[in-house]
């Protein structure tokens, strides 16, 4: 039996899939490269030593996800597909409502047609909102979210838990995740993204190689010890094995459960800078901009909940990150563009 991969050729899908396939899992991968690049893929195969499919496909494209279901033994779905650009979604929200919800819907159908009920499902901290106290726990209220794109995280998360009340024989896991960063540590498969990156570090990293100036600190007067923001980094690779103990539980167990994937340990913006720093001995210039519309001052996980039921813990650090990331960016300049 093998485990469908939606935008398995993105940033988390990508080293999620190398520990599947590390774990002994079959592994298909469907992603539209909207926003990757097959690739990503062709290196998972590289790291691994191991073939699986690649289709190209549209998770809005019901026909084309019957076949998928048709051709291939699926027993469960790791589901990454979705557009995240916070800024981008406040300008277009239809295009962010239009893919990731009516796509995650066609999916569900899919499945459905095909008797495969096990899903888990890419969500994110975004979905606590701005009105909850850090640590961020998983029965605390969600909603409040401060962009579209984070709302269409909000409204699957209701959708998927509609669902299983409505059909008990589904298994759903709802994974929070924090802020994902690093690269596997082959320096192989990293995070690529297009244009100006809005995230801090593959901005850090595009300073460190030459690519932008200086890096541009949001906010130096929040609540915090130093002033810069707060934020749970989790390093990609332990990320995905997260998704590897959540598929085992959701094989196991019926209804909708939700895990947050954080380290629990908060890390501001000058923190990472530092670590970047240390870790590769390399000066990256900042400057303090205005805070950005829409952060909060804090944000980091509970992450009790993961290590108690699935037996999950980040092993890795914000410096283990940087040096993955740096391996990564300063041998992919460009990403997968050579
Ligand atoms: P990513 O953009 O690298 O990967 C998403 C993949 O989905 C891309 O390969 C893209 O081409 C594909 N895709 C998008 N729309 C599709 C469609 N309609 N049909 C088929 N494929 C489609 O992003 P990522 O960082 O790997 O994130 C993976 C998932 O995790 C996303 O759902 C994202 O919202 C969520 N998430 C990411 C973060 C983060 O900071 N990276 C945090 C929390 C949650
Ligand atoms: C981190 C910190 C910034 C860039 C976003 C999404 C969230 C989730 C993860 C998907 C903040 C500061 C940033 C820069 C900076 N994605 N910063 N200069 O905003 O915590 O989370 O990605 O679900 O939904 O909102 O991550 O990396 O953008 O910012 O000072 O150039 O770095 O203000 O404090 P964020 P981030």
């Amino acid at each position: 039996m093998a485990v469908l991969i939606t935008g398995g050729a993105g940033y988390i899908g990508s080293h999620t899939c190398v520990e599947l396939l590390a774990a002994g899992k079959e592994i298909v991968v469907v992603d539209n490269y909207a926003n990757s690049s097959p690739e990503a893929c062709r290196r998972v195969q590289e790291i691994t030593g191991k073939q699986f499919p690649v289709i190209e496909c549209d998770i809005r494209d019901a026909e084309k996800l019957a076949a998928v279901f048709r051709d291939y033994p699926i027993d469960s779905v790791i589901h990454f597909a979705g557009l995240k650009a916070v800024g981008e979604s406040c300008r277009v929200p239809l295009k962010y409502y239009e893919n990731n919800i009516s796509g995650t819907v066609t999916l569900l159908e899919a499945m459905k047609a095909a008797d495969v009920k096990t899903i888990v499902f890419s969500s994110s901290a975004t979905v606590y909102g701005e009105h909850n106290q850090v640590p961020f726990k998983e029965d605390m209220p969600a909603g409040g979210t401060t962009n579209p794109y984070g709302t269409t995280k909000y409204f699957i998360e209701i959708i998927l838990q509609d669902l299983c009340k409505a059909e008990p024989d589904w298994s759903v896991s709802l994974l929070r995740y924090f802020n994902p960063i690093g690269a596997h540590e082959s320096g192989r498969i990293g995070e690529a993204p297009n244009g100006i990156p809005n995230n801090l570090m593959p901005y850090i990293a595009q300073v460190a190689v030459g690519k932008r100036e200086q890096l541009s600190v949001f906010g130096n007067d929040y609540d915090t010890p130093d002033g810069t923001g707060v934020r749970d980094y989790i390093h990609v690779v332990d990320l995905a094995k997260g998704h590897v103990k959540a598929l085992d539980r959701a094989m196991q167990v019926k209804g909708c459960e939700i895990y947050n994937l954080g380290t629990g340990r908060g890390v501001s913006v000058l923190e990472l800078v530092h670590a970047f720093e240390k870790a590769n001995g390399i000066k990256i210039p900042y400057v303090i901009a205005p805070r950005r519309p829409g952060d909060i001052a804090y944000s980091y996980a509970d992450a009790s909940k993961a290590k108690e039921v699935l037996g999950w813990t980040a092993q890795k650090d914000a410096e283990d990150a940087c040096r993955d990331t740096w391996r990564w960016q300063k041998n992919n300049p460009n990403g997968y563009e050579g």
